[in-house]
């Protein structure tokens, strides 16, 4: 190929290694010359205009797709910063308590870092995706007889050891790194939305994105601040009921969590934005998540749908512009929809007369 055929390329000639959030939003994050950037080119995920959530809310609805990160959760842009500042620290395994998506991105960025990773997940409540995505980037996959909230205390209590670092989102790096998601959208938008609403779980999310948003604000990036509406499982809900909950149950197992580890977090980012922690139903998930995925082709596992669920929950809030975040993907967990919807197949005989019959039915 010629030069000049090379010189007519319209993109823009940004490095081809270099595309991650921490590349592109470094100076908000916790990272200098002596730290080596593990990055599977994470963020920049779509923010996609729902013209029937729009028309059923009376606001413009945004969806921020962060099911199309690199493991398939928002939980690669923490993990890209934590793994870099835990390998510039010379740790040699990092650790976590999860519920699935973490395991998942710890295990992946390790894999990508040259480190152990080592995941304690509570037995049989984790989506098949996960867990093979935990499987297949090589981590020490130990299951306990235990909720999400046990394998956290037993993780706090192995962060002592010298080399193991713990990347759950009590390491703040983790949350840094989450902020992202917040720049990437006021930079699209022009402005932060009115309303931000997403799916609390162990509430690290909301403290990260209330955080960047805070921070383009004083930067004088975005002139307002959204209110910040997070939604519990209703059977997983200490926030909002104000307690812990020793026996969380929800189907959306993301959320299964009874004592938030940013419960503080999530309670400043809901009071200073005049926002709120509320519940969504398991029914309402599951049917949030179907009608998601048929009337705007967007396919979330259940605890991502809690944010649409949520927004049905508020009818038509006042708002201008809305941005839903949806966490992760729905081929996380086909398992769910698949046993709690009542799909099959159309069997028909291999020709043409039978097809056509379907078709006009
Ligand atoms: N949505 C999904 C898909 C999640 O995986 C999580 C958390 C949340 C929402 C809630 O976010 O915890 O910051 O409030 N998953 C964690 C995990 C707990 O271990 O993967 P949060």
């Amino acid at each position: 190929m010629s030069n000049e055929s090379h010189n007519s390329n319209p993109l823009p000639a940004a490095p081809l290694h270099d595309r991650g959030v921490i590349s592109r939003f470094r100076k908000y994050l916790p990272i200098t010359d002596a730290t080596p950037v593990i990055s599977l080119n994470e963020g920049s995920t779509p923010l996609i205009h729902s013209p029937r959530l729009s028309e059923k809310s009376g606001a413009e609805v945004f969806i921020k797709y962060e099911g199309l990160n690199p493991t398939c959760s928002f939980k690669d842009r923490g993990m890209t910063v934590a793994i870099s500042k835990a390998v510039e620290a010379g740790a040699h395994t990092v650790i976590c308590a999860s519920t699935g998506n973490t395991s998942a991105a710890a295990a992946a960025y390790a894999a990508r870092a040259g480190i152990k990773c080592a995941v304690i997940l509570p037995a049989g409540k984790i989506a098949s995706g996960k867990l093979v995505q935990a499987y297949l980037y090589g981590a020490k996959v130990i299951a306990i007889d235990g909720n999400f909230d046990t394998a956290l205390k037993l993780v706090r209590e192995l962060g002592g050891i010298p080399g193991i670092e713990i990347v759950n989102s009590i390491n703040p790096h983790r949350i840094e790194g989450q902020k992202t998601a917040a720049f990437e959208i006021v930079e699209e938008l022009g402005d932060a939305p009115d309303i931000h609403i997403l799916p609390v779980g162990n509430a690290g999310n909301i403290t990260a994105y209330w955080q960047g948003y805070r921070e383009f604000h004083t930067a004088g990036h975005a002139k307002i601040l959204p209110r910040m509406i997070g939604f519990q499982a209703a059977g997983s809900a200490p926030i909002f009921h104000q307690k812990v909950i020793d026996d969380p149950h929800t189907i959306a197992t993301a959320i299964r969590i009874g004592n938030p580890a940013s419960w503080k977090g999530a309670s400043e980012a809901v009071s200073a934005s005049a926002g709120q922690i509320n519940i969504v139903t398991d029914d309402e998930i599951l049917s949030a998540q179907s009608w998601l995925a048929l009337n705007e082709g967007i396919f979330v596992e259940p605890a991502s749908a809690a944010s649409v669920a949520g927004l049905f929950k508020l009818g038509r809030p006042e708002a201008k512009r809305i941005v839903l975040t949806v966490t992760g993907h729905g081929l996380k967990d086909p398992d769910t929809a698949l046993t709690t919807g009542s799909y099959r197949p159309l069997n028909v005989d291999a020709n043409l007369a039978a097809i056509r019959l379907v078709l006009d039915s």
